[in-house]
């Protein structure tokens, strides 16, 4: 009944294909939760559908703080407190770092307000870009880029940050220092997140509850000690004795 997010019976097809399939579920506030699922298992297609960026087939239900989301632009759904990052970077080119956070500020009314120069330098701080406030964005590693999309989401203030891939492209220091920062502020500002990732060892021990995806569909939902030992996801990561040790692909 206070499900933050509450989905249900979510379909998308693209012609032919049924990429996602009858997903339900629910997420608290406060929670962390994982979407798992091998490459091509619906994972972006579930978060742009939750965004706004594409519309679900009819009959689904998708609930955040009560409200429907269906046929609510992308614009207003992140006015509304969801933020997110996108697999590839996404960065405004042309803008420096700290014009990049602010523009994330803007993004959303719950973001705008005062000392927003201040607030997004802190930001900066935060995910360990201070001092790069004025560099082009063009210019970033790609680790870099990856904590400024996470200081652009954060920017907005969002009450639900969902997190495509984070760790994807970084190395195990830059892994365990972002891994830090969503733990931090998801205790600091009482953050719920949702996180898709295929660093599953970082990922297991981030996330409190996992929702397993395969071919679209929801194919387990748990702790992520139960999912690891779950029949039907160790079946999806085919030929893999320990799915927690690999890097998830389908057979093709
Ligand atoms: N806009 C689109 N048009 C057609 N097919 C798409 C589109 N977006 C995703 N797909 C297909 O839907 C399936 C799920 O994709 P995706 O959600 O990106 O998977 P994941 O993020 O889990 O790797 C894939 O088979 C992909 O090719
Ligand atoms: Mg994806």
């Amino acid at each position: 009944m206070s499900a933050l997010l509450e989905v249900a019976n979510l379909n998308k097809h693209f012609g032919g294909l049924h990429a996602v399939k009858d997903v339900s579920f629910t997420v608290e506030p406060g929670e962390i939760v994982g979407i798992l699922g091998p490459n091509g298992a619906g994972k972006t297609t579930l978060y742009n559908l939750l965004t706004g960026f594409i519309a679900p087939d009819p009959g689904a239900t998708v609930l955040f703080e009560g409200s429907s989301l269906l046929g609510v632009a992308p614009h207003r759904i992140a006015g509304r407190g969801i933020s997110r990052t996108f697999q590839l970077c996404r960065p405004f080119i042309g803008m420096s770092v700290l014009e990049n956070v602010i523009v994330g500020a803007l993004g959303s009314k719950r973001g705008q307000g005062a000392d927003l120069d201040a607030r997004a330098q802190a930001l900066l701080g935060r995910v360990g870009l201070a001092g790069k406030e004025g560099v082009p964005v063009e210019v970033l590693s790609y680790g870099d880029q990856r904590r400024l999309e996470i200081a652009r989401a954060l920017a907005a203030k969002p009450a639900l940050l969902l997190l495509d891939e984070p760790f994807a492209g970084l190395g195990s220091g830059e892994i365990a220092d972002l891994s830090a920062l969503i733990r931090q502020v998801h205790t600091d500002e009482g953050l719920t997140v949702l996180l898709i990732e295929h660093k599953l060892r970082e990922f297991m021990r981030l996330v409190g509850r996992v929702i397993a995806l395969d071919f679209g569909e929801v194919i387990a939902q748990g702790t992520p000690e139960d999912i690891v030992r779950h029949p039907a996801v160790i079946e999806a990561y085919i030929g893999r004795s320990d799915p927690v040790e690999t890097e998830p692909q389908h057979a093709a």
